[in-house]
């Protein structure tokens, strides 16, 4: 954990706040376009967010926060009552969405979707690689930064407004693209859909803030063994494993508890995991908020 102060709360878009968050104790941790970390905030709630700042900045992070209107309780305390001068406990960045080396890339954002891809933008262009940002958004009041990309990136930049051109033409942006392009995409499910039924003949990698919806076959008991504590913990057929192992005193920190953020990650050296996350687990680890045992057992590194 890292004690910043929250120095700023400015609108930067209708229903959306930039917060700037000073290291309260010096330089915060460094980070990687594309990381995000996890607010703790007074309420209890934690949530993720995106850092949307300059990574090279190691005495403040930068994230933006949408009003959600179905908000269950985070994007609402932020907007209501998170002042200037409120200590906020915020998390070591976590990346699970980083920028790979290539030519050429799209960054496709719908809306607070902004977020990650601001700095992956100019990492893009700094490294001398052609880049381009679609960006889609209901009304440009709407869309977060809009004003200072254009400023920035010029040309680079496409703003798409739904409200007056309706969806965007993801199969021309696909055509324009050459063979070694990658495509990054973050914003809204129905968007991200879109983009994985168009750009599949491109490496595209999706950020989510939802999971997307899947049916397994009902979760069975299994035990996990937890190599270093010599602990064995039975993990219930109705218990995710976070639950069995935070019951059972193994702290592990967790934030949206439906595989979409990387709070849980624990290493897996022994046994088979099921994996139900969204974010792809890296060989060796799973996300135990949602993530289960295929076989009858699991060997964790705890
Ligand atoms: S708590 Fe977010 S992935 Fe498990």
């Amino acid at each position: 954990m890292q004690r910043t102060i929250v120095e700023k709360v400015e609108p930067v878009a209708e229903g959306v706040v930039s917060l700037l968050l000073r290291g309260a104790d010096g330089p915060l941790s460094s980070w990687e376009p594309g990381a995000h970390i996890d607010l703790t905030l007074p309420n209890w709630l934690t949530r993720q967010y995106s850092l949307c700042g300059d990574p090279a900045d190691r005495d403040a992070y930068r994230v933006a926060v949408r009003h959600d209107r179905l908000s269950r309780g985070g994007s609402e305390y932020i907007h209501l009552f998170l002042n200037t001068g409120r200590p906020l406990d915020v998390s070591l960045p976590r990346n699970n969405f980083p920028l790979r080396p290539a030519p050429e890339y799209l960054f496709v954002a719908g809306g607070i979707g902004i977020t990650p891809l601001l700095p992956m933008l100019t990492a893009a262009v700094e490294a001398g690689a052609s880049a381009r940002l679609l960006y889609v958004g209901r009304s440009l009041a709407t869309m977060p930064f809009a004003g200072d990309l254009r400023a920035v990136h010029g040309s680079r930049v496409r703003m798409h407004v739904t409200e007056t051109h309706g969806r965007p033409d993801f199969a021309a942006a696909a055509a324009a693209l050459g063979p070694e392009a990658l495509v990054y995409c973050c914003g809204p499910t129905t968007m991200l859909d879109a983009a994985e039924a168009v750009f599949c003949a491109q490496r595209l990698y999706l950020e989510r803030f939802r999971p997307v919806d899947k049916e397994f076959a009902p979760g069975e008991a299994f035990d996990v063994h937890c190599a270093r504590s010599g602990r064995t913990v039975r993990v219930g057929a109705e218990e995710s494993l976070l639950d069995a192992l935070n019951h059972a005193g193994l702290r592990i920190p967790s934030g949206c508890r439906e595989g979409v953020c990387g709070s849980c990650e624990i290493p897996v050296i022994g046994g088979e995991p099921e994996h139900r996350d969204d974010i792809g687990a890296p060989p060796g680890l799973m996300y135990s908020c949602v993530s289960r045992a295929r076989s009858s057992d699991l060997t964790v590194d705890l």
